[in-house]
Order: structure tokens, then sequence, then C-alpha cells
């Protein structure tokens, strides 16, 4: 490793429902931490590819995004090294690839719309990346990240009580549902370079530092075990 690089960090945007605003949040990662500077790699491990969509419609095609969409992330993962961040964006449904990417993964972010049935949706992920948590003795860390919340408006006292029956933490910043993000999809781009001025792109420069934060929380935790 060279000196003042970091070791690699794994990020895994997971969520068994489509729509969920994975894809849309791990593009905005990926792109936004590459932006501050990190070197970044965006794995897509949806076979239908989003991801990699999102990419190939850009010329100048600033961020690599590689598509492994088989149970194999975690150990295909090892061999890159090379980069500060790999940004898995989950496949909807296949469970053997959710297992392959909480493996792979220092965090799992789990994204999810502020709705009662969208939280309950997510126990089956949730029992796995506890699961997880156990086995790796908390290196594992994850977190939920409210998405697509109606802007103006507060998630609401009975969301956050469901959100906590599940303990884990919910992220400060959220993604408000904004005509800006679809926007972003069809150019390869995002808020960031298309609306540097937009509430979306606060919101996203928010995210991405407390992501980092949380992130680099679990590596100073690892080195004191
Ligand atoms: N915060 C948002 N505001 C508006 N539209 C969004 C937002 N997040 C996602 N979408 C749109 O909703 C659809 C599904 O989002 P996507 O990120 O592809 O979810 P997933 O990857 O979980 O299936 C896409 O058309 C996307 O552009
Ligand atoms: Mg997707």
């Amino acid at each position: 490793m060279s000196a003042g690089r970091q070791p690699l960090k794994v990020i895994a945007v997971l969520n068994q429902k489509g729509g969920a605003g994975k894809t849309t949040l791990a593009t905005h990662l990926a792109r936004g931490l590459q932006l501050s500077g990190k070197s970044t790699l965006l794995v897509d491990s949806d076979p239908q590819g989003s991801a990699r969509d999102w990419a190939a419609v850009r010329e100048d095609h600033p961020l690599t995004v590689i598509g492994i969409d088989r149970p194999t992330i975690d150990k295909d993962i090892k061999a890159l090294a090379e980069v500060d961040y790999v940004i898995i964006d989950g496949a909807p449904q296949a469970a053997d690839l959710a297992v392959s990417a909480v493996k792979a993964a220092d965090v799992v972010l789990i994204p999810v719309q502020p709705s009662p049935y969208d939280i309950w949706a997510t126990s089956d992920l949730v029992d796995l990346v506890k699961r997880r948590i156990e086995i790796t003795d908390g290196k594992l860390r994850a977190a939920f990240v409210v998405s697509r919340a109606i802007a103006g408006t507060n998630i609401g006292k009975d969301i956050a009580k469901v959100l906590e029956g599940y303990e884990l933490p919910v992220l400060t910043s959220r993604i408000h549902q904004r005509v800006d993000y679809p926007g972003t999809a069809a150019t390869g781009s995002t808020v960031l370079e298309l609306f540097p001025k937009s509430e979306a792109a606060k919101e996203v420069l928010e995210l991405i530092a407390e992501v980092e934060q949380f992130t680099n929380e679990e590596m100073s935790n690892g080195v004191n075990e």
C-alpha cells in the first residue's frame, strides 16, 4: 500500500426492493467521492445493469463501472485494492447476491423510502446484515438512509419508531424526492455536475460527508480492536 492511501473501503447500497433509490444513491456516492478526489469504482451487481447503462451514455466516461452480478462479489473485490472506495449498487430480489455483497462490504447502506411498508420490507436484509455484524465482531457497520423523502415534510414519529425498532442507525442526511435526480440518469451524470447549486446537490454533499465519517469511524474502531 502506498503511503497516505487508506485501505480500500467497500460500501454496499442494498435493499431487495426495486425503486428504493439504490442506483441513484450508489451513482451519486461513487461519482461524488471521485469528484472529491478519491479514486472510486462502482460495482453494478444488478443483472438489469442500470448503473452500467448510466455510465455508458456518457462519452467522457469518468467513472469505471464494472458488472459483477454473480454471488462472487466478496471474492472478486479482493483484486480491486488499488482504489480508495468501491461502491456496490445492489440488486433487487436475489438473496445470494445480497449475501455476497454484505460479505464484501465494510459498510452497508440501506436506502429506504419513509413508509412503514418499505421499512418492513427490509427485515430480511436487516437480519442478514445483523448476523454479519455479529460474525465480524462489529467490523461491518450498517445504516439506513432515508431516500425519496417528500421535501418540506418531516418523516414522522411513526416512521422514526419503525426504523428504531431495527436497531440500526439512521443517517441524518436524507435524499428527498426531487425532479433533479431522474434528470441526471439519462445523461450518465449527477446532480453535483448538472445542478451544482441545487438543494439536491447540497443534500448529496452532506450525505457523502456523513458516509465518509461513518465509514472512517468503522476503520478506527477496527484499529483499536
Ligand atoms: N430522490 C429521488 N427523487 C426523484 N426520483 C428518484 C429519486 N430516487 C430515485 N428516483 C427515481 O426512481 C426510480 C428508481 O430509482 P433507483 O435509484 O433506480 O432505485 P433502485 O436502484 O433501488 O431500483 C428511478 O427512475 C429514479 O430516477
Ligand atoms: Mg437499481
